[in-house]
């Protein structure tokens, strides 16, 4: 296979960005924290479900429309936010930006993205959140969420998974970790990804734009890195979130949520929803996967506030299990990202397709015409 129009599922997209990319970028996209047990338990827990099928039904006219904080969009899933992306692919920010606009889902943009706050609204103004990362410094913290909010973002994602820089191993191995130095077998390999690396060199090294204004004038894509990994990660708590609550005016979400009492307590703080999510396997290695934790979740919250989930998506059908489980929404991480690292723009439209159409299919074989019709009632848990 050699375009991202032929790929029949993700797994496609996968092995096609793994042949498109430097490993050194492909492992940094594709691994996990230690043992990358997590990242195997994140997709082990959609393989215990089953979804019973309903036949006999009208299914003539399906829909998979879902509401998210007051808007509609064409399916369930969006976007994850992931930092570096502009490695993968030139500006691939932009691109899964306005891929999830084309597709009508929301795309969060990352805190450590390599594109800034005010370049992709520009592309995405109704699609895009923003997903921060609080800096050791206030002021900083504050000035991101002033832009967000000048630049109309709607959703403020706050990320609380990251209170260490974590031990992926592939990274370690790679020299893919601050500041980044890369192994003399990773830059033979460089070399053998001529089209890759032309890229990269084309459009210069990618840089942490949104904190270029801090890291001073005339700083390069390095000093801004360095800038970078001196603010995050760095020690927040509760009282932060009380403070960031105050400040951003807009819908605010918690993304890393694995405890019911996180999730519990973020209520109390005016939080407007959670990402239930393990970082996709890259934070604790030990962590439950998310859909384990999602009812547990769901049941404590009470409907008081949105419960969504991301981590070992890579089928429409693992999407409604979470939905039948009892997420309200859902993010793919990985998925767009190996679909944007295959072949730019059409690789993250083809990633979202492959997800929609297969949420078609499976929504047909259960007799669902919609989502409203997917309930805990077609779950069966397997062996
Ligand atoms: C390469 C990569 C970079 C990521 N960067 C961020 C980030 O900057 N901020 C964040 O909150 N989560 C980040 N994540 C986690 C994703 O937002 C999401 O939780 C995870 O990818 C979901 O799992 P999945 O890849 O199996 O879909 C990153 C994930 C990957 C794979």
């Amino acid at each position: 296979m050699t375009s991202s129009r032929n790929a029949i599922n993700i797994e496609d997209l996968r092995q096609l960005a793994r042949r498109r990319i430097a490993r050194i970028v492909f492992d940094y996209i594709d691994g996990g924290v230690e043992d990358e047990a997590g990242l195997l338990r994140n997709r082990e827990a959609f393989s215990r479900w089953r979804l019973v099928p309903h036949y006999l039904q009208d299914i003539s006219r399906r829909q998979q429309t879902a509401s998210l904080f007051g808007r509609d969009y064409a399916s369930p899933f969006g976007i994850a936010p992931t930092g570096l992306a502009a490695f993968a692919h030139p500006g691939a920010d932009l691109l899964l930006a306005q891929a999830a606009a084309e597709a009508n889902v929301p795309f969060i943009m990352s805190g450590a993205a390599t594109a800034s706050i005010e370049q992709v609204m520009a592309v995405a103004p109704r699609h895009a959140w923003f997903q921060l990362y609080v800096s050791r410094e206030t002021a900083v913290t504050e000035d991101l969420i002033r832009r967000a909010a000048a630049a109309g973002v709607e959703t403020l994602v706050l990320t609380v998974d990251v209170p260490v820089h974590s031990k992926r191993e592939r990274d370690w191995r790679n020299g893919f970790v601050p500041p980044v130095k890369p192994s003399m077998s990773c830059v033979l390999d460089m070399l053998c990804h001529p089209r890759w690396l032309a890229g990269l060199l084309r459009h210069g090294l990618p840089r942490f734009e949104n904190w270029a204004p801090y890291a001073g004038d005339k700083a390069s894509a390095r000093d801004i890195a360095a800038y970078f990994t001196s603010q995050i990660p760095f020690t927040q708590t509760w009282f932060d979130l009380e403070r960031i609550r105050r400040v951003w005016a807009g819908k605010l979400v918690l993304k890393g949520v694995l405890a019911p009492t996180d999730a519990l307590r973020a209520l109390d703080c005016g939080v407007d929803g959670v990402i239930v999510s393990n970082h996709g396997g890259r934070q604790l290695d030990c962590a439950p996967a998310p859909l384990e934790m999602l009812p547990a979740i769901r049941a404590a919250v009470a409907g008081q506030m949105t419960v969504m989930l991301d981590g070992g998506i890579r089928r429409g059908s693992d999407i409604l299990k979470a939905w039948a489980l009892g997420a309200d929404f859902t993010f793919v991480g990985r998925p767009a990202l190996y679909g944007v690292a295959a072949d730019g723009l059409p690789g993250a439209q083809r990633a979202l397709q492959i997800l929609q159409q297969e949420i078609d299919l499976t929504l047909a074989q259960l007799g669902c015409g919609d989502l409203g019709m997917l309930t805990g009632e077609l779950l069966r848990e397997g062996w």
